[in-house]
């Protein structure tokens, strides 16, 4: 949520923002700006471009000659303040000498200001962000650093926040509390940035900053400094990312190619974590140990959109396989909802980056309350990987598309994997657990499969890419799965869809369906199937067109539906893996039908740091 740039050294400072801001495009794309020093800005102290839009209209609108020699971008997500040039970051104090780029939200901005007016500040936007600036001039006399420590003082909230001045060139001060910020250390340069994906092509060496430290940053060096204004030694982490895995490759948009990906970010989480001999999962991050492991009681997921239906999915596999009590919840709701924690309870925060706040906010209040919280995440160095008590990072590699796909199929693994091993403790025999573990081996080839029927899902989503509704529905751990395929459409597409219980479709839902709605229906081979045929012939009964998603070879199924999408036969319990992929691939067809802009869809950000 709002990207967070900063660069000083010898490169070509605009083209290090601009390249930098592209890239963080995905946290934020209402409107993006840069502030540079150390030039000429006919009489002014920086050069500032700002402009509504994403970064290729901040691009257009940049004069050919500005540059400097150091300088911070923005792109933003908008909170406080509708999508203005005036809003737009960075915002400016000290008579323009003092530019700041901020991400999250300074709750007390109200009182701040008129305090600020008062003394004569004056404010030109409607953001909260302004007050920064304008206390960091308050504060100024002749250190950007004091300042700056000064200033934050005075603020309650959220940020992350990057801050030049016109007479200290070359020197960048940082300052997080609630909002990612990570140095990026070069030869002779230094990045600032709200992700490592912003200075990937510069350096790999990034060090991650925590809630109250303040990094105080030139191009040969930087110091960080604690809540007490103590000097930290952080240690230098090294990214293991390459250029490529951020690029589109020969794909039209990221998450075409994220779907595509997904046979091989998925054995990538299964990678090295298969014990054959033992017909187990080896998870070594969990931090556990054994007989802490078998004591658990009951386990409790917490997190938010298409991870909280992976954390769905994975409870109702740790009761049905591994039989432990285990529920998975909204990480808003739980957070102020006062939850009870259990002695014997285990938690988990499912997080793709490891930064929304909801999720984060929740796991801190369950840590607080004497729990144990392991995290599932995606993004290395993220602040729910750091702060949580263990877990297992999911290896998707960068997920770009604000829409979740290849990050939602390797959170299912990770449940998948803990399953086993919990199951394995429990009452699971060791040739169940040769099964299970054979079954788990097969997944990326039968998502492989299922990505070959492209070109029959494309036609589908061209027929019924009109319709102003769908319904989507599944049963058992295929209900989770109805519910991502609603979100994905939503997200990309802006077709209102809806995820429902095939049982409780009944119970309200089916007075929507019309020859003008289309059910999406998925349609297992086990216990419930009989049951999911019966609410087919419902719909059907009462002129609703039908997709469904079903095993190959059910006749029925297929001759009850409009149009039918097979996936390979396999152990039911491993359908939500071949069932989503179907969904994720109508709902790009029916965006790009439409003409979305498939990777930022309006109004989302990727990475959702506020509450
Ligand atoms: C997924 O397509 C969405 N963009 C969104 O629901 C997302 O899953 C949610 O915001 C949680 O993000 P996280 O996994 O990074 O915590």
């Amino acid at each position: 949520m709002c990207g967070i740039i900063g660069y000083t050294g010898p490169r070509k400072t605009t083209s290090v923002l601009l390249e930098g801001l592209r890239r963080l495009e995905y946290r934020g794309y209402d409107s993006a700006g840069i502030a540079v020093g150390g030039g000429d800005y006919g009489g002014r102290p920086l050069g500032i471009v700002k402009q509504v839009g994403k970064i290729a209209a901040l691009k257009a609108a940049m004069p050919a000659d500005l540059e400097g020699s150091w300088g911070i971008g923005h792109t933003r997500w908008a909170t406080h303040g509708g999508v203005t040039q005036a809003n737009a970051h960075p915002h400016t104090g000290g008579a323009g000498k003092i530019a700041v780029v901020h991400n999250g939200i300074i709750e007390n901005h109200h009182a701040l200001k008129s305090m600020l007016e008062k003394k004569g500040y004056a404010f030109v936007s409607e953001t909260d962000s302004e007050v920064i600036p304008h206390l960091i001039a308050e504060y100024y006399k002749g250190d950007l650093l004091e300042a700056v420590v000064a200033a934050i003082q005075n603020l309650e909230g959220t940020y992350g926040i990057a801050v030049v001045h016109a007479d200290e060139p070359g020197r960048i001060v940082g300052a997080r509390n609630g909002s990612p910020l990570v140095v990026g250390v070069g030869a002779g340069e230094m990045f600032l940035a709200s992700d490592v994906t912003a200075m990937v092509a510069y350096t790999d060496k990034v060090v991650y900053l925590n809630d109250g430290e303040i990094v105080d940053i030139r191009r040969d060096h930087y110091d960080i400094l604690d809540r007490e204004e103590r000097k930290v030694d952080k240690r230098v982490d090294q990214i293991t990312w390459e250029l490529g895995s951020i690029e589109k490759g020969e794909f039209t948009c990221h998450m075409e190619k994220e779907i595509f990906e997904q046979p091989e970010s998925i054995a990538r989480a299964l990678s090295g974590r298969l014990d054959l001999e033992n017909a187990t999962a080896k998870l070594g991050g969990l931090n556990l140990e054994r007989r802490r492991l078998s004591s658990i009681g009951r386990v409790k997921v917490i997190a938010a959109g298409t991870s909280w239906h992976a954390g769905l999915v994975g409870s109702q596999l740790l009761e049905q396989v591994a039989r432990i009590p285990a529920q998975s919840e909204m990480a808003s709701e739980v957070r102020y909802r006062n939850p009870v924690v259990e002695k014997d309870s285990l938690w988990f925060t499912v997080s793709q980056s490891g930064e929304t706040a909801d999720s984060l906010y929740a796991m801190r209040e369950i840590q607080r309350k004497g729990a144990t919280v392991l995290g599932i995440c995606n993004v290395v160095g993220s602040t729910i990987a750091r702060e949580s008590d263990g877990g297992i990072y999911v290896h998707s590699g960068p997920e770009i598309a604000v829409a979740s796909t290849k990050a939602f199929t390797s959170q299912l693994a990770a449940f998948y994997l803990f399953t086993l091993l919990m199951a394995r403790m429990r009452d699971m025999s060791r040739e169940e657990g040769l099964k299970f573990l054979a079954e788990l081996q097969a997944v990326p080839a039968m998502v492989g499969e299922v990505l070959k029927r492209r070109d029959l899902i494309q036609t589908i989503a061209k027929k019924y890419c009109g319709a102003k509704d769908f319904l989507f529905l599944g049963r058992g751990m295929l209900y989770p799965i109805a519910l991502e395929g609603a979100l994905k459409l939503k997200e990309i597409s802006y077709i209102h869809a809806e995820g429902c219980s095939a049982g409780e479709m009944k119970h309200g839902p089916i007075a929507l369906v019309s020859p003008e709605v289309p059910s999406v229906f998925l349609v297992s081979d086990d216990y419930l199937r009989a049951k999911t045929i019966s609410n087919m012939r419902e719909i059907k009964a009462r002129g609703g067109p039908i997709i469904a998603v079903g095993v190959e070879g059910d006749a029925e199924a297929a001759a009850l539906a409009d149009d039918f999408i097979p996936v390979p036969k396999a152990d039911p319990r491993f359908y939500p893996f071949s069932m989503i992929v179907p969904l994720q691939l109508l709902a790009y067809f029916c965006a790009v039908e439409l003409g979305r802009d498939v990777d930022q869809p309006r109004n989302l950000a990727k990475s959702v740091t506020v509450e």
